[in-house]
């Protein structure tokens, strides 16, 4: 069931919840999540049950400011300690060395931990109530079953697990994507999941240059490479956030010139361009809908354009290929992974 985010009583209720060792689905700024108290390996069993995700894909626990990462994680690393200071409460996750024989359910028995605190009022909320009660952190993936499209509002948490969980709503999310991974474990801060920060203002923040994988991997011999490989991630899954529609990324150039709605391999067809694209084909009944030109609003969008496209019944969603600059990095990774579940871009 759905309850006014913002509501003293539904915040309580929520909290109670939280507390008694139930799932609660709660916005952010990125996507919504799916939460359970972190230390409560019980509790968190239940969400891998529901989601149907993998036990050995870890999850972000979620804090009300930094002075949790104390319960959490030990030996952090001062460009962490940067990046905290800097861009906490907002869209990143770090990931740290755990403090030994806690959270196992959360971390999936790693040995390091991703934490995040979240800027949303409403999640800020709770854990501000949760914190109260004892609960230390929140664990919460994107509240979607597994591989599936997260979501961006509460309707969308609501499709995909039904009446039976109790949802704060704290309207649309304003990022859209989920938030940036940056790995604090293996000497240098590395980025494991894109999302709106770049790679730039990350650098800034940190006082010293964040790394993309590819980058790391290249600096050392190739004899280190597997032992320094990046934890597991799920997110980072190259099948992921697929909608049941098939996606097909196109440069613009094939799109409006080079490729005609009649050669879809189906009748209905989504179209998500920055310029408008139409059909004389009668097989074809186009769905065209505009891409934001801003990579912030295109961000917003997309995930609710993927699930509006689904919700319509299109068989195949052709999307523009944003361009490939570090404002589109998060985009991009997301459309790849998108449009890989059936091929048709190489990565
Ligand atoms: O924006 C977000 O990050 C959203 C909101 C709800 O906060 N959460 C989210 O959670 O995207 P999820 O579970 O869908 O993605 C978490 C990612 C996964 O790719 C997971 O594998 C990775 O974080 N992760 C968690 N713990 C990790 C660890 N110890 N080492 C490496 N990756 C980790
Ligand atoms: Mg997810």
């Amino acid at each position: 069931m759905i309850f006014p985010g913002q509501n003293s009583e539904a915040l309580k209720k929520a909290a109670h919840l939280i507390c008694s060792g139930e799932l609660v689905g709660l916005p952010t700024e990125t996507v919504y999540g799916l939460s359970a108290d972190a230390l409560s390996d019980e509790a968190v069993s239940k969400i891998y049950s529901l989601k149907g995700r993998p036990s050995n894909h870890p999850l972000i626990a979620h804090l009300f400011s930094k002075e949790e990462i104390k319960y959490f994680a030990t030996d952090v690393p001062d460009y962490a300690n940067k990046l905290i200071d800097r861009l906490w409460p907002g869209p990143l996750t770090l990931i740290l060395k755990k403090i030994d024989g806690i959270a196992m359910g959360c971390t999936a028995n790693a040995k390091s931990i991703a934490l995040r605190c979240p800027a949303h009022p409403v999640a800020q909320a709770l854990l501000g109530e949760c914190r109260d009660l004892g609960i230390r952190g929140l664990a919460a993936p994107s509240a979607n079953r597994f591989g599936r499209v997260s979501p961006t509002t509460a309707e969308h948490v609501h499709e995909e697990f039904g009446e039976s969980l109790f949802i704060l709503d704290g309207g649309p999310c304003e990022v859209g994507i989920e938030s940036t991974i940056v790995d604090c474990t293996r000497g240098q801060p590395i980025v494991l999941r894109p999302g709106v920060l770049t790679i730039q203002e990350l650098s800034l923040s940190a006082g010293q240059q964040v790394l993309s994988e590819k980058e790391f991997s290249r600096l050392l011999s190739p004899l280190k490479i597997k032992e320094a490989r990046a934890p597991s991630a799920s997110g980072t899954l190259e099948s992921h956030y697929a909608p049941k529609a098939l996606v097909r990324l196109l440069s613009r150039e094939d799109l409006l010139l080079n490729f005609s709605p009649a050669v879809a391999v189906s009748s209905r067809l989504g179209i998500w361009s920055q310029e408008k694209v139409t059909s004389k084909s009668e097989r074809i009944s186009l769905f065209w809908r505009q891409m934001p030109n801003d990579p912030h609003a295109c961000a917003k969008a997309l995930f609710a354009q993927l699930r509006e496209f689904d919700s319509i019944g299109v068989e195949e969603i052709w999307v523009e290929k944003p361009q490939n600059s570090p404002e589109w990095a998060g985009i991009n990774d997301r459309l790849q992974r998108a449009a890989y579940a059936v091929g048709t871009e190489p990565r």
